[in-house]
């Protein structure tokens, strides 16, 4: 019997792939062979030497200690894809609802008062500063073209967007079922000087940690709109502030708020929301969840 140890949110579809006859499954137990976990940081966490494999039922895996788990052989698997388009989804929501100024417009009609009358002229009176723009006229840059990157760049150019891509470790020519019509950006900065909307699908490592800074949003065009649903890090909140207020930037729209960005007019935080939809909690649960019980029952290793 190999014992599961579930630390959060891991949906039931997952852990119905590991039989019970075969696995004990709990939230607190002594010694248990593998850990699933969602969005937990385990670094923080003291993981028993019984653990033989971490599943991480998403696809950045910043919340585990990795190198520490390679010392001691462990491998950790995590979900890669599978949560890809409930991600691309929410960046799609965020470039539609920036451009056309709807949290802000949301927020005047839930302030409106009075009679039907009353609202209806205030609406003419203030539906002006509203005013969007329609996205086949802006253009996109998509720095990481991993599975959620290519669905992003994918969608924009079906939206009518001049979609431009970058990523350090593959040309566009070679990311996985990237179309054709996205372009090559030569750099991050490139790319920059290239895009009003910059959409972020890097995991945060040391090289991405403030990748997006003062002096890149400067590169960009006009009315700039950056779209952090990757890792809050990886942008400078404070020169995204700045590039706001100065009028430099149009809209800041990202998966996690923070004090710093709380109550700005001009971002859009959602928390923490990219993976949460049923079917990707189900993706990722069960990618995970197979894995662990084929290294477990096999010593098998798909992904790590
Ligand atoms: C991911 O890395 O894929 C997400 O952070 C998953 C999640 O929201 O749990």
């Amino acid at each position: 019997m190999f014992k599961i140890q579930t630390l959060n949110n891991i949906s039931v579809n997952g852990l119905e792939r590991l039989p019970r006859d075969r696995f004990e499954i709990a939230s607190e137990m002594a010694k248990p062979d593998a850990i699933l976990v969602r969005s937990a940081d385990m670094h923080k966490l003291d993981i028993p030497t019984s653990v033989k494999a971490i599943g991480r039922a998403g696809a950045g895996t910043n919340n585990i200690p990795i190198a520490a788990m390679s010392k001691r052989g462990v491998p950790v698997f995590n979900a890669p894809g599978a949560n890809a388009n409930a991600v691309k989804e929410l960046v799609l929501s965020a470039m539609l609802l920036t451009a056309r100024n709807i949290p802000a417009a949301l927020d005047f009609v839930k302030k409106l008062d009075g009679d039907d009358k009353a609202m209806h002229e205030a609406v003419e009176a203030g539906k002006k500063k509203f005013v969007g723009f329609e996205l086949p006229s802006r253009t996109l840059g998509v720095i990481g073209l991993g599975a959620i990157g290519v669905k992003v760049a994918n969608a924009a150019l079906e939206l009518g967007m001049e979609v431009w891509g970058y990523d350090p470790a593959m040309t566009v020519q070679n990311a996985w079922q990237l179309n054709s019509g996205v372009r090559q950006a030569l750099s991050v900065d490139d790319l920059l000087s290239k895009s009003q909307f910059v959409s972020l699908h890097v995991p945060l490592l040391d090289a991405t940690r403030g990748l997006i800074n003062a002096d890149r949003i400067k590169l960009m065009k006009k009315q700039a709109v950056v779209l952090n649903f990757a890792r809050a890090p990886i942008v400078d909140e404070q020169a995204v502030i700045e590039a706001l207020d100065a009028g430099r930037m149009h809209a800041y729209a990202c998966d996690f708020p923070s004090t710093a960005l709380q109550g700005h007019p001009r971002v859009l935080a959602t928390p923490h929301l990219g993976a949460s939809t049923s079917e990707a909690e189900d993706n990722c649960a069960v990618m995970v969840a197979d894995q662990i019980r084929e290294f477990l029952e096999l010593g098998t290793i798909r992904n790590s």
